[in-house]
């Protein structure tokens, strides 16, 4: 059966525009004013815009972390995503030294077979770049389609690999055209500073954010793309948070390389004030890298409207307050990093960057979806409304207003670091490939509908 979209107003990175669309299975078939829609099904969208299906480049799905596992999984996160106007994510696959990657990409398949609500990639972590994965991550590229490849310059001991590894990735990602992706932070100086905090009898939450300074993060982020240059291969930095990442990235930028920044809301909104709450409140707001001073936002903002900075991704990484984040308690360094953001991504951009005038409209579709699209092998499937292009749309009401809570959001965790917000828009109704996940704020989806997606190697957008 097709369906005829009427009335509403699309908005795609380019234009905004009023026209119908008519869907015919998984596709958009065709978009004008005088369609041929025989007995479609009408959806009446007056007085909302058309969004293409936003894409969430950064999330932790029932990720092992810190000691724990993230409280969303691959149902309840990916609901709350179409909760939230998101149809597409992609997930971190972590890997640990000596293991095959074909095993850890056979266990994130796991994790979200039966269970995705919207469609998903996979960007693969590498920690050890030795021979064989060396080897193995052409089959990674060409056959998996996971064309992104993430290392962690921070979580010593951990997480963490050094600059020959992440080296050794970037000269094997320009030969496959995979694009590079780094936590960026000095993890040997943090580790440093937490131990010298943690033996000065310093462990509220507050402490996370002080023994990581903002020069850790533009240090590593100035590592990471001189290797890039040195490898003339592709860099994605993950989660900017402040001025000093930024500098490094609009240098790159100047330069002609081919070097890409990400932030999140979270470091759009809110500061490092808020990891100072009395009764281990703080530890609701502990990601890495921290909240930073507050004149940082206008720096990250700015660099999302001149294109410096080119996504928005979630790093949705969700642990209850109670039982999980708790785990710090006495001790920072045990908090669970991370937060609960897959839900409210695309509003807070809506409201307090299109609604504040910090950004477009169109510049909004641009950051959420086009770009994503484009830098990790998704477009024109995914990334825009056109014809020929997967139908994934979201009714967006820009006129509702709302406050943000834990008592209406849908994510599986106990807290909403937005919590009390103020947001204008609001999504009304989201369509996922041609059917209703989410129908007049009804959840209509099924676990499992959700498709993998083999993504293309990397194209300079
Ligand atoms: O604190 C954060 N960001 N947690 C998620 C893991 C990561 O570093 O992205
Ligand atoms: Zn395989
Ligand atoms: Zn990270
Ligand atoms: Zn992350």
């Amino acid at each position: 059966m097709k369906k005829w979209i009427r009335n509403g107003t699309i908005v795609t990175a380019s234009d905004t525009y009023q026209a119908d669309v008519l869907i015919e299975g998984e596709k958009v078939v065709a978009i004008g004013s005088q369609l041929q829609a025989g007995d479609a099904e009408v959806i009446d969208a007056s007085g909302c815009y058309l969004f293409p299906g936003g894409i969430d480049p950064h999330t932790h799905l029932d990720m092992p972390f810190g000691g724990t596992v993230t409280s969303d999984n691959f149902f309840t996160g990916t609901k709350a995503a179409a909760f939230g106007g998101t149809t597409s994510i992609v997930d971190f696959c972590l890997t640990t030294k000596g293991e095959s990657l074909h095993s850890a990409i056979a266990t994130w398949h796991e994790k979200a077979r039966g269970k995705a609500v919207i469609d998903y990639g996979f960007h693969l972590m590498v920690s050890d770049a030795n021979d064989d994965v060396l080897e193995e991550l052409e089959a990674v590229v060409n056959n998996e389609g996971i064309t992104s490849l993430k290392v962690f310059m921070a979580y010593k001991n951990v997480l963490m690999a050094d600059d020959e590894t992440l080296f050794k990735t970037l000269i094997r990602a320009k030969e496959l055209g995979a694009l590079v992706q780094v936590h960026a932070e000095n993890g040997d100086v943090l580790d440093y500073l937490t131990k010298q905090a943690l033996a000065e009898g310093n462990t509220d939450p507050v402490y996370h954010a002080y023994t990581r300074p903002p020069e850790a993060e533009g240090e590593a982020t100035g590592r990471a793309i001189a290797l890039t240059a040195l490898a003339d291969a592709q860099l994605y930095v993950v989660h900017v948070s402040c001025a000093d990442a930024v500098r490094r990235i609009a240098e790159a930028r100047e330069k002609g390389w081919n070097v890409y920044g990400e932030t999140c809301p979270q470091y759009l909104v809110l500061d490092i004030t808020a990891l100072e709450q009395p009764n281990f409140e703080g530890a609701k707001y502990v990601w890495s890298p921290p909240l930073r001073e507050k004149w940082n936002q206008d720096v990250l903002w700015s660099a999302l409207k001149n294109g410096i900075l080119q996504t928005v991704g979630s790093d949705h990484c969700p642990f209850n307050f109670s039982g999980q984040k708790e785990l710090g308690r006495g001790d920072f360094t045990k908090i669970p990093n991370g937060g609960p953001i897959i839900e409210d991504r695309m509003t807070i951009l809506f409201s307090e960057g299109v609604q504040k005038g910090k950004i477009s409209l169109n510049q909004f579709v641009d950051i959420t979806s086009t770009k994503v699209a484009k830098l990790f092998g998704m477009f024109p499937q995914k990334g825009t409304i056109a014809v020929g292009s997967d139908a994934d749309i979201v009714l967006f009401d820009p006129n509702v207003q709302r406050t943000i809570s834990v008592e209406t959001h849908h994510m599986n965790v106990d807290y909403n670091p937005f919590e009390g917000m103020q947001v204008y828009g609001d999504v009304i109704s989201v369509l996922s490939r041609g059917s209703f996940i989410v129908r007049n704020k009804q959840f209509v989806g099924q676990a499992g509908a959700g498709r993998y997606v083999k993504r293309s190697t990397f194209a300079r957008p």
